[in-house]
């Protein structure tokens, strides 16, 4: 899906999404777990307004461990529970009914004090294009929901999904805008895949990884692509380059007489990061976060 975000976009989707926040107890906002600053919308607290909140990092399955681990506490820093789920392999359902009832706890107490029969907890799923929104809607729906309207400005009438018995579910989600205006928070939505459109050059955005990459997990770097000799220093860009120039040799990303098309070898690179090939990669970490929440 390709979304040219303009003010008004975003005015409209704030707009709809407060509509819908009249008609849930909890949103659950949805971010990556490789870079779950740089996926999340800069105005997320003002837009939820207070509402109940659950925090789930998706595609955990291509993040490291360690570095969730790290970004669960620094959530939790801040009054945030956060469970990192894998919507495509996972099963994430039973885990989300019941971090919801945490996040509920006083509203259904409330509800049981006064004799009432506590009713199905009512959700929207937030989040920005390509975090996972449809595919957890469909996983927590058992089945596919149409994709319509999942567009900001698009409006329809709102169907309720049952999640089992507790849940219920509405069936469009909040799109919510990324922070673009943030150079680096581009990079890393353009190296994971969330932004697919060529906004950004090909062979900046992989020498943006690489640099990571070398910092981070050289091994990574080795085991994969068989370069044994890293640059110390991340700060030499030559250096960096010529390490996509390497592995461009290594892949036949040639031009003709032999010398290294960076293009080719820069999707080579990005591809295969995506796809999760050189390990579970976390390209954010809470130490060096830019952003603030
Ligand atoms: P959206 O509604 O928020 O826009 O996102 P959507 O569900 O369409 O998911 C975007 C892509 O992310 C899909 O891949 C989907 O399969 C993938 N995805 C969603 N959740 C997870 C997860 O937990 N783990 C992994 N590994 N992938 C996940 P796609 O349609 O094939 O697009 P792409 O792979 O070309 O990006």
């Amino acid at each position: 899906m390709t979304i040219q975000w303009f003010p008004g976009h975003m005015t409209r989707a704030r707009r709809q999404i407060q509509d819908k926040l009249k008609l849930i107890d909890l949103a659950i906002e949805l971010l990556d777990a490789r870079i779950p600053l740089s996926s999340r919308n800069p105005m997320i607290d003002e837009i939820l307004n207070n509402k109940p909140r659950l925090v789930l990092l998706n595609k955990s399955d291509l993040a490291d461990p360690e570095a969730t681990k790290q970004w669960i506490a620094y959530f939790a820093n801040r009054g945030l529970e956060a469970v990192p789920i894998d919507a495509v392999q996972g099963n994430p359902t039973r885990d989300i009914i019941a971090r919801s009832k945490v996040a509920l706890a006083h509203k259904i107490e409330a509800q049981l004090r006064k004799g009432m029969n506590p009713r199905a907890m009512r959700a929207l799923i937030v989040g920005i294009p390509n975090v996972g929104k449809s595919t957890l809607i469909n996983k927590m729906a058992g089945r596919k929901i149409a994709a319509t309207g999942d567009r900001p400005g698009v409006t329809k009438g709102q169907q309720w999904i049952k999640v089992g018995t507790e849940m219920e579910l509405l069936d469009t989600p909040g799109i919510l805008w990324p922070k673009f205006e943030d150079q680096t928070v581009g990079m890393r939505l353009a190296a994971t895949g969330a932004i697919k459109e060529e906004i950004l050059h090909l062979e900046d955005v992989a020498f943006f990884a690489m640099k990571y990459l070398i910092e981070y997990y050289p091994n990574a770097i080795r085991e994969r692509f068989g370069v044994s000799e890293l640059p110390e220093d991340t700060t030499d860009n030559e250096a960096v380059v010529e390490v996509m120039n390497e592995i461009g040799r290594k892949r036949g990303a040639l031009v003709s007489g032999g010398r290294v098309d960076l293009e080719k070898a820069s999707l080579v690179i990005l591809r295969e990061l995506r796809a999760g090939k050189l390990g579970r990669i976390t390209m954010e970490l809470p130490e060096e976060a830019s952003v603030e929440v």
